[in-house]
């Protein structure tokens, strides 16, 4: 399964990468909105930062598969290879994923809130379909549920495309699509983090500590001072 930070803040994505073995960065226009800095220059510095093989996404605006067509080429031009064209579904988005991925360009379906739009968008050629698990959750939908059904039906029909998961706001939505073999998920780094965190874990970490402390008379020894 491969693990992308849904996120354009720089200090989280390098503290992201520092611990955990993440494929890359999804932004949408909202994320980079929060990240406050102009969105070309914020992009650059991203893809300057995660390793050349690691997969951006980012997000076309146009409303017409003409725009985002030149929209694609512009930022293919900018941020080079292994960027990914995130573009909504909607007619013209379809219209424009056929066209993209039929010259071999990398795309990625999103704002997806129906099965159906998911297997639409495979069947035009997007590598990757992104529905909304959490927003899905909030309108009294199951955007787990929305997500298998996706991963099934791009399954049982034999496309490529793979499910990337997104908007997650608790660990449990992510175990479960994990659990199930979705191909891909995107968080942001507070959720990420959580993925590992257990307070559990480090009440044991302290009592192992402690103990050691114990055996050699001293705190915060390591093996390193024996
Ligand atoms: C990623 O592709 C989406 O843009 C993103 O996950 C949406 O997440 P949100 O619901 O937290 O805004």
């Amino acid at each position: 399964m491969l693990m992308l930070i849904d996120s354009a803040d720089l200090k989280g994505i390098r503290r992201i990468y520092d611990m955990f073995p993440v494929d890359g960065v999804t932004t949408n226009p909202t994320i980079l909105k929060n990240a406050g800095q102009s969105p070309m220059e914020q992009l650059k510095k991203i893809r300057a930062f995660i390793p050349h093989g690691a997969q951006l996404h980012v997000q076309t605006l146009s409303s017409t598969a003409e725009g985002i067509l030149k929209e694609a080429e512009h930022l293919l031009m900018e941020l080079g290879d292994n960027t990914y064209i995130k573009i909504p579904v909607c007619n013209e988005g379809v219209k424009a994923m056929k066209l993209l991925s039929s010259r071999g360009i990398n795309v990625t379906a999103t704002a997806i809130y129906t099965a159906m739009q998911g297997f639409i968008a495979g069947k035009a050629g997007a590598k990757f379909v992104a529905p909304y698990v959490n927003r899905l959750d909030n309108i009294g939908f199951d955007g787990v549920e929305v997500a298998k059904n996706i991963h099934d039906m791009l399954t049982c029909h034999g496309l490529e495309t793979k499910v990337l998961a997104a908007s997650f706001k608790n660990t449990q939505q992510v175990l479960s699509l994990c659990e199930y073999g979705i191909g891909s998920i995107t968080a942001s780094p507070d959720v990420l983090e959580q993925l590992v965190n257990h307070q559990i874990t480090s009440l044991a970490i302290q009592d192992f500590n402690k103990d050691f402390s114990d055996l050699v008379g001293a705190p915060d020894k390591t093996m390193l001072d024996f």
